[in-house]
């Protein structure tokens, strides 16, 4: 059995960089019609114009996913112009700042919540109605293997992706009996703009030294890259994982296996 989303609609959020652009493209050669949400407008434009340079089909929405309005507006914008949600990947996440919880600031707790818990709820929250309607479907939501460990100076984040599995557990239970599986993808440190964000607030003048500090820390001795993300979201998202619901996917190159947090490395 192949993935081909041929005739399938998927909508992810956050796709205008990292992870969420790599699963946009990676759907659309697989054959889906993707919808790519952000709040990045020119990010999203971008996604969307390199899918249909490549032949795919695809439409950008922008919004923001903390909004029940904008969250609302996605859903009804795939609908009518797609005519269903198929594959849902609720991606869009921040990582707030790093400091430890006795300092950490209240409006960027508040912030981090509103989007990495609040936006993956709204999310869940408006498109599983469609999903159950269609009596099928496939949602990822994106936590972290920071949902399954502590990661010292991240407390806002470690406890949005905490929650983030705790909310893919809760629907996957509610609606399995009604042909939608819901999981969730936990990635170590991914090749993105998030990861180089985190080793700039670690060490400003060499965030370089911590790049090579994580990646040491790692058995595969490198960041995922999006596309590995991208390949677990669609197998997630696809018939051949029929039966599974209610997991949690680490993608890290081993290293929660082997010894916890990168970021316990890096501060040691
Ligand atoms: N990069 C990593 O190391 C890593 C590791 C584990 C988990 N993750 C998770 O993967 C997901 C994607 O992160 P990434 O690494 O691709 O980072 P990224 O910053 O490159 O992409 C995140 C995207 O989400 C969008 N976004 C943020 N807030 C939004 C909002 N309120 N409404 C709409 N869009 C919003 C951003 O505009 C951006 O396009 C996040 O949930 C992140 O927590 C990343």
């Amino acid at each position: 059995m192949d993935i081909d989303f041929t005739g399938k609609v998927a909508l992810v959020t956050g796709a205008a960089n990292g992870i969420g652009r790599a699963t946009a493209l990676a759907f659309a050669k697989s054959g889906a019609k993707v919808v790519v949400v952000d709040r990045d407008r020119a990010g999203g434009e971008a996604t969307a114009g390199i899918i249909r340079q490549q032949g795919g089909e695809a439409m950008f929405v922008a919004a923001d996913v903390t909004k029940s309005a904008d969250v609302q507006a996605y859903v009804k914008a795939a609908l009518d112009a797609y005519g269903s949600i198929d594959c849902f990947f609720n991606n869009a996440g921040i990582e707030g700042k790093l400091t430890h919880t006795a300092e950490y600031d209240e409006a960027m707790f508040d912030q981090v919540i509103a989007v990495n818990v609040k936006g993956v709820f709204l999310g869940l929250r408006h498109v599983l109605p469609e999903m159950l309607r269609q009596k099928s479907g496939a949602v990822v939501n994106t936590a972290s293997v920071a949902g399954l460990v502590a990661t010292p100076g991240m407390p806002a984040y470690v406890a949005s992706k905490h929650a983030v599995i705790g909310l893919t557990k809760t629907a996957a239970g509610e609606v399995a009996r009604d042909g939608v599986r819901v999981n969730a993808v936990c990635p170590g440190p991914v090749d993105t703009r998030m990861i180089h964000s985190l080793e700039q607030q670690i060490n400003p003048a060499d965030p370089a030294s911590v790049a090579r500090r994580y990646q040491a820390a790692m058995p595969t001795g490198r960041y995922t890259t999006p596309d590995e993300i991208a390949n677990m979201v669609l197998f997630l998202c696809s018939d051949l994982a029929s039966n599974v619901t209610g997991g949690q996917f680490v993608v890290d190159g081993g290293r929660t296996a082997t010894g916890g947090s990168v970021n316990q490395a890096v501060e040691d």
